[in-house]
């Protein structure tokens, strides 16, 4: 079993899109899929029709593996399940201080699924916390979506920056180009010299599209409803060079 986290510090640069997205393309490949919603805004959930259960159960996650099963769901789709997210996922880092071994309580509780599943994808919220080190703990896999503008640089270094301060790998890093528009010289130059500064970032550049946008109202992947639009390919793309990386680290 592998764990992807689709993370960044940003908000809105594309992590629920790519989560979404590249666990429909796991199940799709024939593996069993969980993809876990850790923001409480349920964007990923909403995306799978899936409501979040109304009771705040607190506690659930980090501890009871009994009960953290009862909250998965199945999708719409054969092999991918969904854990929805709940409110009282606003409060992980009050929860999780609380705890001992608090840096490695997801890495402990996602361990637990190894038999369910072959894949687990984490939508992360945009962040960097407790939570966040949990999420650095248990992925073998940190996938950041970075829109090719100056400040998601910055943002993308200071990610660097702290992996290095706080003992993380940073080769489980992954960047890839999120909402790139190609006719903009600016992105266009700051994906040249990235590239450049950075020979981690995946070749897999996920471009601006309308019709990823329109996900809201399909409430399905882009993947399900506009297959064949070359645009929304480079989610597969992206999907298939995730494969060979984890491969390469098993
Ligand atoms: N490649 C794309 N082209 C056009 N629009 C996109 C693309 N990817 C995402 N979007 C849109 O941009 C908005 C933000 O995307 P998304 O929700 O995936 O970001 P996020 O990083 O998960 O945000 P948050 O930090 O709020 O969780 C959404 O309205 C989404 O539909
Ligand atoms: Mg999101």
């Amino acid at each position: 079993m592998k764990i992807i986290a689709s993370y960044s510090i940003k908000g809105g640069v594309g992590k629920t899109a790519a989560s979404v997205n590249l666990a429909y393309a796991s199940a799709k490949a024939g593996n069993e899929t969980l993809l876990v919603d850790l923001d409480p805004q349920g964007a990923s959930s909403f995306y799978f029709r899936i409501g979040a259960s109304k009771k705040e159960n607190r506690g659930y996650f980090f501890s009871k593996k009994n009960r953290l099963l009862k909250q998965i769901r199945g999708s719409n789709y054969k092999r991918l399940d969904i854990l929805p997210a709940n409110l009282s996922f606003r409060n992980f880092d009050i929860m999780l201080n609380s705890m001992s071994k608090s840096k490695k309580r997801l890495k402990d509780i996602l361990s637990s699924l190894e038999d369910e599943y072959d894949l687990i994808i984490l939508d992360c919220p945009p962040n960097i916390n407790l939570l966040s080190e949990n999420v650095f703990n248990a992925a073998d896999m940190v996938l950041v979506p970075v829109i090719p503008t100056t400040l998601s640089e910055r943002t993308y270094e200071q990610l660097l920056k702290f992996f290095k301060n706080n003992g993380y790998k940073r080769k489980i890093i992954h960047p890839f180009f999120s909402m790139a528009q190609s006719k903009n010289k600016l992105h266009h130059q700051t994906i040249t010299d990235m590239e450049k500064r950075h020979p981690e970032f995946m070749k897999s550049i996920i471009g601006f599209s309308n019709e990823i946008e329109r996900m809201g109202i399909h409430r399905e992947p882009v993947l399900a409803y506009a297959a064949k639009k070359s645009y929304v390919q480079s989610y597969r793309t992206l999907f298939n060079e995730i494969v060979k990386f984890l491969g390469k680290n098993k």
